[in-house]
């Protein structure tokens, strides 16, 4: 059997404590002169963002600020802010903040100089192929979370609130140019949210390392990024201004969201839906879920996880693995049912049929039917 397989790399990466100086001079070599500067509204009004934001100003850049982006992004603030980049006369985005405003700048910077309407470029089959790549403007983005990994990544996932559906809107181009991670701009996160982000990014590389298909790059990066998370999770959530630990964690979002070109699965088909229809955090969704798809996977991940367990330092088997996750859950605050989320039985029907369809659901090792979705969903109440 021949092997083919399409395998993407991210981009130009600068890491480390107080890289953010660069910012002005990394718009000016990805080309743009005029950024829409896209954040949120709990970020805009920080020193650190209002100093980014002076920097390329000091710079000369002539900068427009954006920040009407909500929690979940929706359409409109994609739209609004398209509108800011034409008043503006942008020609690229600075993409600052968390997984929202990352996928709504890139989304934004996508949309520049479309001519079709958003939903037409959903992650469809070649549907991004319909977009007019010399109409993509150039992306700078800064990750100032933890988990998404969204710096990293084609995609920019937007809420269709007629339907309560989290769409996926796909392009090559919609890499960022230059992507900074600098841990300074992280050691602000409060300790919940830095635990449950970073349960994302875990959840990210295991999912990506227990998805089938042939990738062994994507592998091996979710399999160091798991080590990052099993060494400096617990101490970015105990003690927030640890730098060494705040840029492991950094790192580790980004080697999750390059793992996933390979697939996720289950727990975030699960997730999606219970975040969709009650308003829960994705990470800490993402959390309570874990070992219990693992546990229904089992039988097609054992030995692979196996020899996860044994580079992680644990014993060399499925269940001391499990063992950790539940350790390191209880020890950053994570709930062991979905009760600690408020959630019960009573759209079980609802959330499973939308489990199954959810894009992520292809990539479980186990198919996830409807059986397979009662069955993980029961086990979790
Ligand atoms: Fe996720």
């Amino acid at each position: 059997m021949t092997i083919r397989a399409n395998w993407n790399y991210p981009t130009a990466v600068r890491f480390g404590a107080g890289r953010i100086k660069e910012l002005a001079e990394a718009c000016k070599s990805s080309g743009i002169a005029r950024p829409l500067f896209v954040t949120d509204p709990g970020l805009v009004n920080l020193p650190m963002t209002k100093e980014a934001i002076q920097q390329l100003k000091d710079a000369g850049l002539a900068v427009t600020v954006f920040s009407d982006v909500k929690g979940n992004p929706v359409e409109s603030n994609v739209y609004a802010g398209i509108d800011q980049l034409r008043v503006g006369k942008c020609d690229g985005v600075v993409a600052f903040g968390g997984g929202s405003a990352l996928d709504v700048g890139k989304v934004i910077a996508f949309m520049a100089g479309q001519t079709r309407p958003m939903w037409d470029f959903e992650d469809v089959g070649d549907w991004w192929t319909r977009a007019d790549p010399n109409g993509i403007a150039p992306i700078v983005a800064v990750s100032t979370t933890a988990g998404t990994g969204s710096e990293v990544g084609r995609a920019g996932v937007i809420t269709h609130e007629a339907t309560h559906t989290k769409k996926v809107i796909f392009h090559p181009k919609m890499m960022p140019k230059v992507t900074i991670l600098d841990p300074e701009l992280t050691v602000g996160l409060p300790p919940k949210i830095t635990a449950w982000t970073g349960m994302d990014a875990l959840a990210h590389c295991i999912e990506a390392y227990c998805a089938p298909g042939f990738h062994p790059m994507a592998d091996g990066i979710a399999v160091e990024g798991i080590r990052l998370v099993k060494e400096f999770l617990p101490k970015a959530v105990k003690t927030g201004d640890d730098i060494e630990a705040r840029g492991a964690m950094l790192t580790a979002a980004s080697m999750g969201a390059t793992a996933f070109q390979k697939g996720l699965g289950g727990i975030h088909a699960l997730s999606h839906p219970v975040g969709a229809l009650y308003d829960t955090h994705h990470g800490l969704t993402n959390a309570v879920f874990m070992p219990y798809v693992l546990n229904f996977n089992r039988p097609a991940i054992e030995e692979r996880i196996a020899r996860l367990a044994a580079y992680l330092g644990l014993d060399r088997s499925f269940d001391s693995f499990v063992g950790w996750i539940l350790d390191l859950r209880a020890e950053i605050g994570i709930p062991h049912t979905l009760a600690g989320l408020n959630v019960d039985d009573s759209r079980l029907d609802e959330i499973v049929a939308m489990a199954i369809v959810d894009p992520t659901a292809g990539g479980n090792p186990v198919p996830l039917d409807e059986t397979a979705a009662k069955a993980i969903f029961r086990s979790a109440l």
